[in-house]
């Protein structure tokens, strides 16, 4: 029996509520080396790419590309092991995709997790940084098109988008367990190369922190559907460094496993304070 429909979300749905019926409160997306994350849930269902309609193979760097269903403590939540990048040439629709089907599974607050390149001089390789705002410097917009009168206006006002209760919380949440937490504003860019000499300039003359090749998507589609955004970077490579060395991407992913254990615990003290947030 097909169960295709029009709509690639509901599509979607339907198969997740054939396995899943809980109310997920959280959704996460685990950027570059941060898969490990699933390992702390109570897992009651996972769907491989193959079984999810629309959904390509993954492609990118140490990305299973599951979407995994289940607890954290007795929070229910929904992850999706990596993601899709615009590089790898997807549409905007199926990158920010699994985030509207968080959406409509129900989800309450959207944690984006990436590896960047650090910008600002303080920053070293290894940090986390939590987003305080972003620059979108892809040269599209994932809500270019028909609005989705479903999820949010066709004007909406992002200036909120990185939610101040949710920073406060993740701030006090670092203290408490001796994380060193920076903060910073992320410049998206399409990638797949690094940047040049004269573009690291730039982007640190305009402002922003970090840099990376995701993200900015995803928290476009939440912030219009009025989903608060918790974002966390990993800095894998300081730009500036007047030492670097050119950016290999195994490098990347060597130094964001490393930092994904402080993340890890970042973000189960982030779930477990949800039930007492609204
Ligand atoms: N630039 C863009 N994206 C990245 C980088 C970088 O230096 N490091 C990891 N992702």
């Amino acid at each position: 029996m097909s169960i295709s429909t029009a709509d690639p979300i509901t599509d979607c749905l339907n198969i997740v509520r054939r396995k899943w019926d809980q109310t997920p409160r959280v959704g996460i997306v685990l950027g570059t080396g941060l898969g490990g994350f699933v390992d702390h849930m109570e897992i009651a269902a996972t769907f491989e790419r193959a079984d999810l309609p629309h959904f390509p193979p993954a492609t990118a760097m140490s990305h299973r590309g599951r979407l995994v269903c289940g607890k954290v403590g007795s929070t229910p939540i929904v992850v999706m092991e990596g993601r899709f990048h615009v590089y790898e040439g997807h549409s905007l629709d199926l990158i920010t995709l699994p985030v509207r089907l968080m959406r409509m599974l129900g989800i309450d607050l959207l944690i984006l997790t990436n590896a960047s390149g650090g910008l600002n001089p303080e920053f070293r390789a290894g940090n986390i940084v939590m987003l305080t705002d972003h620059m979108n410097f892809m040269g599209t917009n994932p809500l270019i098109g028909p609005n989705d009168d479903r999820f949010g206006p066709r004007f909406p006002d992002i200036s909120e988008t990185y939610s101040q209760t949710w920073r406060t919380i993740a701030a006090d949440i670092a203290e408490r367990e001796n994380i060193d937490l920076k903060q910073g504003v992320y410049a998206a860019v399409t990638g797949p190369n690094y940047e040049t000499k004269a573009e690291v300039r730039f982007f640190r003359m305009a402002g922003a922190d970090v840099i990376g090749m995701s993200t900015v998507p995803e928290a476009l589609i939440a912030s219009h559907a009025g989903l608060p955004v918790l974002a966390f970077s990993v800095v894998t490579n300081e730009c500036l460094a007047p030492t670097s060395m050119p950016v290999r991407g195994e490098d990347v992913v060597a130094v964001a496993n490393a930092a994904a254990v402080e993340l890890q615990r970042l973000l189960i003290g982030v779930i477990s304070t949800c039930h007492s947030v609204n």
